[in-house]
């Protein structure tokens, strides 16, 4: 296969790779639903053990969002219970409108072939890290959030998952507004890295 790829270009995609946050993002800006497609093409191609492919992927878009916000809080406020809070409550319900996009990451476990769960939420991580990375070409920004109703058994349903399926989390994406603010800080690669030559 000829190899016209741009590896300079590539690193620098990763590399520069941020949350972008939907507070940061243009308000009323949509993204057109293709380029939503072709990102999820991109999340598909995720490697998988024993090709289990277990993302699942609600999209929500338009007034689909509104639906969602009120899903949501209506989650939230139903079974947060002692962690209920107010701001987190209005977080979740404005978030999904500022947003173009929310995509509700699930990871749907397989019963044909037996693979440790583990293995399933990595490969869902990993589609997750495509569509990171396939933001930054279409000028897109977001981010993930495991808040809110993530880790609610009660929320499973809502997204076609079971008691052994997993909420992973909600990805809202937007056109950023600006995104001059810096990159978070990370520690020298070599300090987890350790290198072995004979
Ligand atoms: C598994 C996972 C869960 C996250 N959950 C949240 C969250 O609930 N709320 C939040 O504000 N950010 C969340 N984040 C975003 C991180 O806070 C963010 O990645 C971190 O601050 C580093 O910033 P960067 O992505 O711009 O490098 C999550 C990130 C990951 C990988």
């Amino acid at each position: 296969m000829e190899n016209n790829f741009d590896v300079k270009e590539f690193n620098s995609i990763v590399q520069n790779r941020r949350s972008v946050y939907p507070n940061q993002f243009q308000k009323d800006k949509q993204i057109p639903d293709e380029i939503i497609h072709e990102i999820l093409e991109n999340a598909n191609r995720a490697p998988t053990h024993k090709l289990t492919q277990p993302w699942r992927f609600t999209v929500f878009a338009g007034e689909g969002r509104e639906l969602f916000a009120n899903l949501q809080t209506d989650i939230y406020t139903k079974y947060a219970g002692e962690k209920f809070n107010e701001k987190k409550l209005k977080n979740l319900r404005e978030y999904p409108l500022l947003s173009s996009h929310v995509i509700v990451v699930g990871m749907k476990r397989s019963d044909s072939v037996s693979i440790p769960e583990i293995e399933e939420v990595i490969a869902t991580a990993c589609a997750i890290e495509n569509i990171f990375l396939s933001l930054t070409p279409y000028s897109l920004g977001g981010y993930l959030s495991t808040g809110g109703i993530t880790y609610m058994e009660e929320a499973k349903s809502h997204f076609d998952l079971g008691p052994d399926d997993k909420l992973i989390g909600t990805f809202f994406i937007g056109y950023p507004e600006d995104l001059s603010n810096p990159l978070t800080k990370r520690t020298p690669t070599d300090e987890k890295v350790k290198w072995v030559t004979g």
